[in-house]
């Protein structure tokens, strides 16, 4: 079976929980990253991402959505912004092409996800199979035990 892991993460706490999940996995660890970057401590960001949410404007994401072309599971490891998953993906995960693919959604949060498994499953045409919200409230590092667990009995079973 093959499989990716894709990861966008601001402060690095997804990219932990993306790493562990690579480490289990044995899969690839593509890491998106946004143009122009953001920067800014996490009030400033909270108002900037509301602000480019309301406007609907929209920053490159790089690599594009077709890296997940080499995958039948894809692992998209992203945070919650503002009840949803990080905006600058939603279109990313519009545009990938999920047919015969599955996806795993390994979405962190303070303490509360909102909406993001919802608007995943929304935006990836019904393709999302399982979500696993990490709680950095929970968890001030990531559980790698708990991702492993994860990934070996939910993402990797046939
Ligand atoms: C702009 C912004 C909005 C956020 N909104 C939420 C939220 O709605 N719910 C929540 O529980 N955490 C929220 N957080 C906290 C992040 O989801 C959490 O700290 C995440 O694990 C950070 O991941 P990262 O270090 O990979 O960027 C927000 C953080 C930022 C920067």
């Amino acid at each position: 079976m093959r499989g990716i892991i894709v990861v966008y993460s601001y402060t690095g706490y997804t990219r932990r929980a993306a790493e562990a999940a690579a480490e289990a996995s044995g899969w690839p660890l593509a890491e998106l990253t946004v143009s122009p970057p953001y920067t800014g401590g996490y009030w400033q960001m909270v108002a900037r991402i509301g602000g480019e949410m309301v406007c609907g404007s929209h920053r490159a994401v790089c690599p594009a959505a077709d890296v997940v072309a080499t995958a039948e599971r894809v692992i998209l490891a992203v945070p919650t912004w503002w009840f949803t998953y990080a905006w600058p993906l939603h279109s990313w995960v519009r545009e990938a092409s999920w047919a015969g693919r599955r996806l795993y959604g390994l979405v962190t949060c303070g303490s509360r996800p909102g909406h993001s498994g919802e608007e995943l499953a929304r935006d990836s045409g019904g393709a999302l199979v399982d979500i696993l919200v990490v709680r950095q409230r929970q968890h001030p590092a990531p559980d790698k035990q708990e991702i492993a667990t994860w990934v070996s009995d939910v993402v990797m079973k046939e």
